[in-house]
């Protein structure tokens, strides 16, 4: 069974998700946690964290995960960014990742109420964000030496 749960930084799940976020998608670019922390401060705690949890013999396993940056006041930017989406290796291709971006989508679209999610996304993943209807919203552009496209899906304004 795999459930999608948003938690806080102090819980006990956190440092899982910071596992999984290292290994696939920190570490083969040469950073660590820190090294992202320290690219933008405060905004780790700032974002509703969300992972794909299984159940284990020897406990709850973390092996997807995606954080949400929420719109901020001194911003002009109204959307929510979605960030370190990933899913573990080994459960990569099993709809893990489609299910996290559900739950998101659902927060964000209807308790949060936001006008739109977008993300920088890799260029290799732009495939899995155009089958959940996301558009590109940019040019490519480099972010950690890969090459990167916004893509963003806007919620239908009434008329
Ligand atoms: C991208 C990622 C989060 C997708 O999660 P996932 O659980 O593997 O995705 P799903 O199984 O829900 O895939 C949904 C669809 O998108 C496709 N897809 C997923 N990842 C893809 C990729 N990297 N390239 C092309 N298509 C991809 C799947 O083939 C699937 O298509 P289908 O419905 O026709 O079978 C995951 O593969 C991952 O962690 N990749 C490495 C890290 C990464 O690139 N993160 C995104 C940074 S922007």
């Amino acid at each position: 069974m795999i459930r999608i749960q948003r938690i806080a930084m102090d819980h006990p799940l956190y440092q899982q998700e910071v596992a999984l976020r290292t290994a696939v998608l920190l570490k083969p670019i040469g950073y660590s946690i820190d090294d992202y922390y320290n690219m933008a401060p405060g905004r780790e705690e700032k974002c509703e964290h969300f992972v794909a949890v299984i159940d284990h013999p020897q406990g709850d396993t973390v092996i997807g995960a995606a954080t949400l940056y929420p719109p901020q006041a001194d911003s002009d930017e109204a959307a929510g960014k979605i960030q370190q989406f990933c899913v573990n290796k080994q459960r990569q291709g099993e709809g893990i990742g489609t299910n996290l971006m559900i739950a998101i989508e659902v927060r964000a679209f209807t308790e949060l109420a936001l006008p739109g999610l977008y993300c920088h996304a890799q260029i290799d993943a732009m495939p899995f964000y155009e089958k959940l209807g996301w558009e590109a919203g940019s040019d490519t552009f480099q972010e950690a030496g890969i090459d990167h496209k916004r893509m963003q899906i806007i919620t239908p304004q009434p008329t």
